[in-house]
C-alpha cells in the first residue's frame, strides 16, 4: 500500500540509516529552547484506545516547534455514531490537518488512513502491529548510556505476544545487531516470535534471559488484548516477574526499561520500578525530543 510522504507507520521497513537520522536529529531538539519549525502547522492528535505518554508527549513535542494541536477521542467524537475511518481522517484533512498521529487498536489503520490521505500520518500505536515512537525513544535513551546497539544484550520480558512495543523494539534493535533474548510463557511468546528477526532467541525462564543482559525491558500484562485467554497472574508473576535478585543476574550496569504504563507489583516490584537502574522516566523524558525530531522530519522541516 502506498503511504503519503512524510508517514512513519512502523519500524520493519526502515533502513538503519533513516533510523539514525531520527536519532540524530533528536539530539537536536530541546522542547525548551526549539526553533518554532512547525509555525503555522496543525496536528490533529487521533486516539482511538487510551494513551498518557504517547498522547502528552506528541502533543508537547508539536507544541515545542510551533505548531498549534487539535485532539479527538474516540470518546466523544463522532466515532461513537458509527463513522468510519477513513471518513474521519478526511473530515479531519478537511478541517485543515497538516498532520495525523493516530493510535488504533486495529493493526494496519494508520496505513490504511496514509494510503488515502495527501497529509503524513504517524502511527501512535496499531493494535499488536508497532509503536515505531516508542521504539526509537527507547533506542535514543539505551544509546545515551551505552555506546553502541551492535552486539549489546537485551532481554525482553513479559507479553511479547500482545505488544506493539515488543515487535518495534525487535525490528530496530536487530537491524543495529543486538543480540535479543525474548522471554515468556508460550501464552505470551509463541516459539512463532522467533521469526520476527534473525538470531532471535527463545528463553522460559526469567533468569536465563536476564543472564548477562545490557538490557532488560519488561512488558505490562495487557489484560485488555486477552479476549478470553486464561492466565494465572500468581504464576506469571512468581516466574517472571523482575525482582531485585532477577534484575542482579544482568551486568551491574544493565539499564531496566519498560514503556509505561507500569503495574507495580505485578510484571515488576516496587524496589525494582525504582531502583537506580530504571530509566523508566527517562525513557517518558526522551519521548519529547524523539518526537519532536518525528515530526519536524514528516512536515519536511528537519534541516
Ligand atoms: N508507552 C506507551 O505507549 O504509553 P501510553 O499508552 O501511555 O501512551
Amino acid at each position: 500500500m502506498k503511504a503519503a510522504r512524510g508517514s512513519l507507520l512502523g519500524i520493519e521497513h526502515l533502513k538503519a540509516e533513516e533510523i539514525s537520522g531520527l536519532l540524530g536529529l533528536a539530539r537536536k531538539m530541546n522542547p525548551r529552547k526549539a526553533r518554532p519549525l512547525l509555525r503555522g502547522k496543525r496536528v490533529l492528535l487521533l486516539f482511538y484506545e487510551a494513551s498518557t505518554r504517547t498522547r502528552s508527549s506528541f502533543e508537547v513535542a508539536a507544541q515545542s516547534l510551533g505548531a498549534a494541536t487539535t485532539l479527538v477521542l474516540s470518546s466523544g467524537s463522532s466515532i461513537e455514531k458509527g463513522e468510519s475511518l477513513l471518513d474521519t481522517a478526511y473530515t479531519l484533512r478537511a478541517v485543515g490537518a497538516d498532520l495525523i498521529v493516530v493510535r488504533h487498536p486495529n493493526a494496519g489503520a494508520p496505513a490504511l488512513m496514509a494510503a488515502h490521505l495527501d497529509i503524513p500520518v504517524i502511527n501512535a500505536g496499531d493494535g499488536m502491529h508497532e509503536h515505531p515512537s516508542q521504539a526509537l525513544l527507547d533506542a535514543y535513551t539505551i544509546l545515551r548510556h551505552k555506546k553502541t546497539l551492535k552486539n549489546l544484550q537485551v532481554a525482553i520480558i513479559g507479553d511479547i505476544y500482545h505488544s506493539r512495543v515488543a515487535r518495534s523494539a525487535i525490528h530496530l534493535l536487530s537491524k543495529f545487531g543486538a543480540k535479543i533474548a525474548l522471554c515468556g510463557p508460550s501464552e505470551f511468546l509463541p516459539e512463532v516470535a522467533a521469526t520476527l528477526a534473525p538470531g532471535l532467541r527463545i528463553t522460559r525462564t526469567a533468569e536465563d534471559a536476564v543472564h548477562g543482559a545490557d538490557v532488560v525491558m519488561v512488558l505490562r500484562v495487557q489484560k485488555e488484548r486477552l479476549a478470553g485467554e486464561k492466565i494465572s497472574l500468581e504464576n506469571y508473576m512468581s516466574r517472571y516477574q523482575m525482582t531485585l535478585p532477577r534484575l542482579r543476574l544482568a551486568k551491574k550496569d544493565a539499564l531496566l526499561m519498560h514503556p509505561g504504563p507500569i503495574i507495580r507489583g505485578l510484571e515488576l516490584t516496587w524496589e525494582v520500578a525504582d531502583c537506580s537502574q530504571s530509566m523508566i522516566v527517562e525513557e517518558v523524558h526522551n519521548g519529547v525530543p524523539v518526537r519532536m525530531a518525528i515530526l519536524a522530519k514528516a512536515l519536511g522541516k528537519a534541516s
